[in-house]
């Protein structure tokens, strides 16, 4: 039986202030990983700071120099970086392909294409050198189908789903796994937004619609998401790589 013991070893977790990535500092630190919590400058790190043996960082995910930077002050944490959760995403706009502001489109491929794609070049680079390693990319269930009216969030997900893959194949002869969690609608600041701005006088009265794709019938919880990322980043799943996990209430299944 393999040693899921994930003591001792060193994350980065990028979005980490709030929603999934909370819950994943938070899962991590309780399974006693030391963590670099990265997130936006404007960002609230209190609750993070509050997690356990965390690290906040403050920086953004589409300069390369900012994730230099975090590589820099995470291997004062131990001798290497074992585990990067590249998780950090916005929604975008709520529009067809017709309608989608090509300002929006870049913003959102800044922000969950190139932020994860430089995620995994940098602490991949370093992570190869060390011959081990795990990254999981957060896509979504976005990644599979063109629902949603989400036009720039669909076509960035299926980028990071694309980039899961090519990048497992690349690392995996160095010892560096690449995988993805795919979850559908979550309880998060995220949905509760679009929540939001789908009925602004009444935001819950949406929430039987968007969980409508969920034979679940329910969001799932941010802590639902940490806990697979748990066992991705454990030696319980070393035979693993470029898998796109969901986690989803069998949305996928339908
Ligand atoms: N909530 C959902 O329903 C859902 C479903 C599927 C996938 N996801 C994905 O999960 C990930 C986390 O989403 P969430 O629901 O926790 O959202 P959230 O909005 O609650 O949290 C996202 C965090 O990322 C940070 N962030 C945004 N842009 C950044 C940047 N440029 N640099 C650094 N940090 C940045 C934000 O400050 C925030 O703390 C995203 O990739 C999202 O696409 C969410």
């Amino acid at each position: 039986m393999a040693d899921t013991s994930l003591t001792g070893r060193v994350a980065i977790v990028t979005g980490a202030a709030r929603g999934i990535g909370l819950a994943a500092i938070r899962r991590l630190c309780a399974d006693g990983v030391r963590v670099l919590a990265f997130d936006r400058p404007d960002a609230d790190f209190s609750d993070a700071k509050a997690a356990g043996e965390v690290t906040p960082f403050a920086g953004d995910v589409i300069h390369a120099a900012d994730w230099q930077r975090a590589i820099d002050v995470a291997l004062t944490l131990g001798p290497g970086i074992d585990i990067l959760f590249n998780n950090a995403g916005i929604s975008g706009a709520i529009a067809n392909v017709i309608d989608y502001p090509e300002d929006e489109f870049d913003r959102i491929m800044a922000i969950n294409v190139k932020g994860v794609y430089l995620g995994i070049k940098l602490v991949g680079a370093h992570m190869k050198g060390r011959g081990r390693g795990v990254i999981v990319n957060t896509s979504s269930v976005s990644g599979f189908g063109g629902g949603g009216n989400i036009f720039g969030y669909t076509a960035s997900k299926f980028a990071v789903n694309g980039m899961t893959k090519s990048a497992a194949v690349a690392l995996a002869p160095h010892g560096v796994r690449v995988l993805a969690v795919c979850p559908s609608p979550t309880a998060t600041e995220m949905m509760f937004q679009l929540e939001r701005r789908l009925s602004p006088d009444n935001p819950e009265a949406v929430r039987p619609q968007l969980s409508q794709g969920t034979p679940m019938g329910r969001y799932g919880t941010p802590e639902e998401v940490a806990d697979v990322l748990a066992f991705l980043v454990s030696d319980a799943a070393s035979f693993m790589t470029g898998a796109l996990v969901p986690v989803d209430g069998g949305s996928l299944a339908k």
